[in-house]
């Protein structure tokens, strides 16, 4: 394709290091369907005749048809997607098929294609996530009274619900989605016609292409249109904080699923057993969850650090974008799908939730503010004497809400019988009714006004 100023052909070496069709023939339905919109445009301008254009689009077509059947051939000598559907299309319809890149240059057609690929995996994510949203909603309401320890440095804190730590994830993948639905604004520019770097000197009608495509506008910029791949890592970055997500929610499954925790039966469809301990039920999709999210990450900082000081306009390091993003791109989908499977269909064991919850002292922040509240006593104090009343009840192994009234009084005596009511988890995250609390009635509230966003 691009021989006549060459003697001789590349080193074999060279033909492998160069090629890139093993991995961007993904690209082909975008590569298709950019040049079918490059050649009406050029048709409608005048810039190639109705016959030449009308056999271009009737070859792409078969061209589509054919690897929709048999796959993209992988073909080193042709280097990559563009090149290859180029040289079918002239097996197919003869010497009209060099007007097809007329006006155009392989540096502005990978990049509307990528721009493509890039946007159709965003739209494909945020449908995954939604998806997770309506699963950890409906565990969330399930379970919106359900008492568990809340923890701090994994210590058990103060007493939460299971609903409103579940809809902690929810909010996570609330702005995990708004951050993919403001890289496709922002990339919503198509490049096409930027030609090799500078522009063309075609009479070109960029507005009809990009519209075309699907896009709001042609870029304004032909060197920052074949040379800048933030869209891809605006892609890798928001994957990345979805992986991060999820990954404290895999790890999470892993410590609940634990013996000495046993806060959830996990699924025996997302568990594995072992070869030699047959007591064993492992997390394997959790903590490939978490293991996925190391490799997404990798994927950014791979892509980041290939466009990192490069000059204007395309390099060829830039063919280099492809494989972190389509990597990516598949360990995230496996991660959201696993992970919306194992929210579905989780067994959460309440009742082992409440007992840790009840033996953890964690009604300890009542007590003292209690005695703020009831008895004037400054914060600071209500803190001291109620490390007092914890130690107690450590001693003689109860819970503080089984503290004998003496004992209590013995320690503070501006403590009374009135101390009770808020000692049980219950009355606890009742009690935390401020906007976001944990109280079951702010969490049925969050999840139906999450319902009404969800619906607008
Ligand atoms: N396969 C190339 C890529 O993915 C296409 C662009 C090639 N452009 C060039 N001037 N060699 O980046």
């Amino acid at each position: 394709m691009w021989g006549g100023r060459f003697a001789a052909g590349p080193a074999s070496i060279m033909r492998e290091i160069n090629a890139s069709i093993p991995f961007d023939k993904r690209l082909w339905k975008q590569d298709i369907a950019g040049s079918k919109a490059h050649v009406a445009m050029l048709a409608k301008q005048g810039i190639v005749d109705g016959e030449d254009a009308q056999a271009i689009t009737e070859g792409l077509n078969r061209i589509a048809m054919e690897y929709e059947a048999d796959g993209v051939p992988v073909d080193l000598d042709l280097e990559d997607i563009h090149m290859v559907t180029e040289s079918r299309l002239a097996d197919l319809i003869g010497p009209a098929a060099g007007r097809l890149h007329t006006a155009r240059s392989r540096n502005d057609q990978v990049a509307t294609d990528f721009r493509l690929w890039v946007r159709d995996a965003m739209d494909e994510v945020d449908a995954g996530l939604a998806a997770l949203q309506d699963a950890l909603l409906k565990r969330a309401e399930e379970h919106a009274d359900a008492v568990m320890p809340g923890f701090t440095h994994l210590q058990s804190a103060q007493p939460v619900t299971l609903g409103h730590h579940l809809m902690a994830y929810h909010e996570m993948i609330r702005r995990d989605r708004s951050r993919f639905a403001d890289a496709r604004v922002r990339m919503n520019e198509c490049p096409l016609g930027a030609a090799a770097l500078a522009g063309t000197g075609f009479p070109i009608d960029r507005h009809a292409t990009a519209a075309a495509l699907g896009f709001a506008k042609p870029t304004d910029n032909s060197l920052d249109s074949v040379s800048d791949r933030d869209f891809a890592l605006d892609y890798l970055m928001a994957a990345t904080q979805v992986a991060l997500h999820l990954s404290r929610l895999a790890e999470e499954f892993i410590i609940w699923a634990s013996q000495p925790f046993g806060f959830v039966k996990l699924p025996d469809a997302y568990s594995t057993g072992s070869s030699i301990m047959p007591q064993k039920r492992n997390p394997d999709a959790a903590e490939l969850v978490r293991g996925h999210a190391g490799r997404i990450m990798g994927c950014m900082n791979a892509l980041c650090v290939t466009m990192k000081g490069l000059p204007l306009a395309y390099s060829k390091d830039m063919q280099d974008d492809k494989p972190p993003v389509f990597e990516a791109h598949d360990l995230l989908g496996l991660s959201i799908a696993a992970m919306t499977g194992m929210i579905e269909t989780v067994t959460f064991r309440t009742d082992r939730m409440r007992a840790l919850a009840e033996s953890g002292f964690a009604t300890a922040t009542d007590l003292a503010d209690w005695l703020v509240r009831e008895a004037d006593v400054p914060f600071r104090e209500a803190h001291h004497i109620t490390g007092r009343a914890v130690a107690a009840a450590e001693e003689t192994g109860t819970p503080l809400a089984d503290l004998p009234i003496d004992t209590l009084k013995a320690i503070d005596p501006r403590i009374d019988e009135r101390i009770y009511a808020v000692l049980t988890v219950d009355a606890s995250v009742a009690s935390r009714k401020s906007h976001g609390g944990t109280a079951p009635d702010q969490v049925r509230e969050r999840i139906a006004q999450a319902r009404r966003e969800k619906e607008a």
